[in-house]
């Protein structure tokens, strides 16, 4: 059916469930997805940003709540999904977007700073999923949206960790479309390029660069000549978490302004 023109970016009466809300990509997602209708369940590590976060959006009218869940550990993301269950009754949207990374070669890399990373990066989108899909099935559906990059397409450098994990949840990516495209589950990936936020700019503290040249350089040979803004990305996650597309799953989307894979 052609959607009516008001519907198809409405998420009002909706659920959405984000992961590393409380700063860059995240936090811009749920100011989205709110602003949209949906009423956001934020989750992070960080207390004191992610309260904040909460507060605003309902301080702006919006439905929102912050749980404190870290997403490697399996208990957590259980008693935290049966909780946004449990007071919103339903959970429409998914966003598997918390991650970390230590810029560093394989030869590098202490085992310890291996496991954290593919634990918050890959097993953490495992867990949300594993605990919201049977809520989604029992309401008609939803939409999983796993934050990847494009590094998790093409590889980058001193990076190996982070780009196994995020080659890791594109694939994973596709393996939950086809398994629960039946319960009208889509699931699809986003795979941004560089993007200014805090994550990008302790990279540069890792790689002992100057934050300024760091930022200006990570911009350069880019068709759209600029970084990324967490709200651009925010909006191809409002485009994957609504009706407007309802025959996407399975996907690796882009958003790199241009050139990287
Ligand atoms: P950010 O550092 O601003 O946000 C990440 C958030 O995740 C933080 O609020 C942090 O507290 C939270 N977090 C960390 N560990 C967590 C855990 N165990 N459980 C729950 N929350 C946790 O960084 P950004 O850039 O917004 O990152 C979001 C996602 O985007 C990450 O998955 C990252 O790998 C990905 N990405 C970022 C790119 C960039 O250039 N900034 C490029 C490609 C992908």
């Amino acid at each position: 059916p052609i959607l009516e023109k008001k519907d198809v970016l409405n998420l009002e009466g909706k659920v959405a469930l984000i992961s590393g809300a409380a700063s860059g990509i995240g936090l811009a997602t749920a100011e989205l997805l709110s602003a949209y209708g949906a009423a956001v369940a934020l989750l992070d590590v960080n207390p004191s940003q992610g309260e904040a976060a909460a507060h605003n959006l309902t301080k702006a009218g919006r439905e929102a709540v912050f749980y404190l869940c870290d997403v490697a550990s399996r208990q957590e993301c259980e008693d935290t999904v049966n909780a946004i269950t449990k007071k919103f009754g339903r959970i429409d949207v998914l966003f598997n977007n918390a991650g970390i990374t230590h810029r560093k070669t394989v030869v590098d890399l202490e085992e310890h700073e291996w496991d954290q990373v593919l634990d918050v990066s890959l097993k953490g989108a495992y867990l949300l999923s594993k605990y919201c899909i049977p809520v989604m099935a029992k309401n008609g559906g939803g939409s999983i949206i796993n934050t990847g990059s494009g590094w998790g397409l093409k590889g980058g450098d001193k990076a190996a960790a982070y780009c196994a994990a995020k080659a890791g949840l594109v694939n994973l990516t596709r393996a939950m479309a086809i398994d629960h495209g039946p319960d009208n589950i889509r699931v699809n990936s986003i795979n941004p390029g560089d993007t200014n936020t805090a994550m990008l700019r302790e990279e540069g503290r890792q790689l002992g660069c100057n934050e300024d040249s760091f930022l200006a350089d990570s911009a350069k040979g880019r068709p759209l000549e600029r970084l990324g803004t967490p709200e651009d990305i925010a909006n191809a996650v409002l485009f994957l978490a609504s009706d407007l597309s309802q025959w996407v799953t399975g996907s690796a989307l882009v958003i790199d302004g241009g050139g990287i894979a």
